[in-house]
């Protein structure tokens, strides 16, 4: 489904990625860790096609992400870093908005619109305005208008970031629901995130990928290995 090659991501002088490969299967569920700055918003935004790599390429369903943008578009939902929302917008208008930058069918927005509400569990908000929404809510949101449109691709940036206990755990199992039909890439720098959630593990550290690691085939606890990647005691990457 994804196939990332040889790709660099360079900011000036920044070297935010560098030569990362790594490829995800259909129906993976993976999780992307690392520490602040590792490059996970980075290797997201290249993913969805957000900006060009510098070197290397990414490719989607085989498909180069930078010759056919809008066809491969529609197979990603993204949820960006801080999810970004309209606020004062109500969440219906939101989602309405959505769809039709989504190229949806003004026939089946409805119909689609209902759906991903109550996949998300937002319907009992979708008048009331997103910035007046809880955190827990607006994360809702923010993935219901992901899966508009049905994508195969779901790419979340640290999607529990900044929700509280309750609101975290809502998130996981919805995540865990969404699971079943689609491939799933999420990012976050908190180890018991992908333990809960993910099959396999990609860490970044400083722009490079430290590891590649099946979760289920690791015998020594993530943590362990985490730390020792970040404080570069070991090199490894192996799948
Ligand atoms: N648009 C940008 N311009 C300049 N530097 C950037 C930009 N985006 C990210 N960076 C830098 O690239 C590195 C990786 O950032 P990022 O991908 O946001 O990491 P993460 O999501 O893992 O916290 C950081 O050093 C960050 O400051
Ligand atoms: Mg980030």
């Amino acid at each position: 489904m994804i196939s990332v090659q040889n790709v660099s991501k360079f900011f000036g002088p920044i070297k935010a990625l560098q030569n990362i490969t790594f490829e995800i299967k259909r129906g993976e569920v993976v999780g992307f860790l690392g520490p602040n700055g590792a490059g996970k918003t980075t290797m997201m935004r290249l993913i969805t096609g957000f900006f060009p790599p510098s070197e290397g390429q990414v490719l989607i369903d085989g498909k180069d992400l930078c010759k056919s943008k809008s066809e491969i578009r529609r197979k990603i939902g993204y949820l960006p870093e801080n999810n970004p929302l309209y606020r004062d917008m109500t969440a219906k208008d939101f989602l309405s908005y959505v769809a039709q930058l989504k190229g949806i069918s003004f026939r089946t927005q409805k119909t689609a619109i209902q759906k991903t509400a109550e996949q998300c569990g937002v319907e009992s908000v979708f008048n009331r305005l997103v910035g007046k929404l809880s955190k827990g809510y607006q994360q809702r949101l923010g993935l219901a208008q992901a899966l508009l449109g049905d994508p195969e691709l779901l790419i979340l940036d640290e999607p529990t970031n900044g929700l509280d206990p309750k609101q975290i755990v809502e998130m996981r199992n919805l995540i865990q629901l969404l699971r079943h039909e689609r491939t799933i890439l999420l990012s976050t720098h908190i180890l018991s995130e992908v333990q809960m959630t993910c099959e396999r593990v990609l860490i970044l550290n400083e722009g490079k990928m430290a590891a590649d690691l099946e979760l289920k085939s690791i015998e020594a606890s993530l943590e362990d290995i985490f730390l020792k990647v970040v404080n570069k005691e070991v090199e490894l990457c192996q799948k």
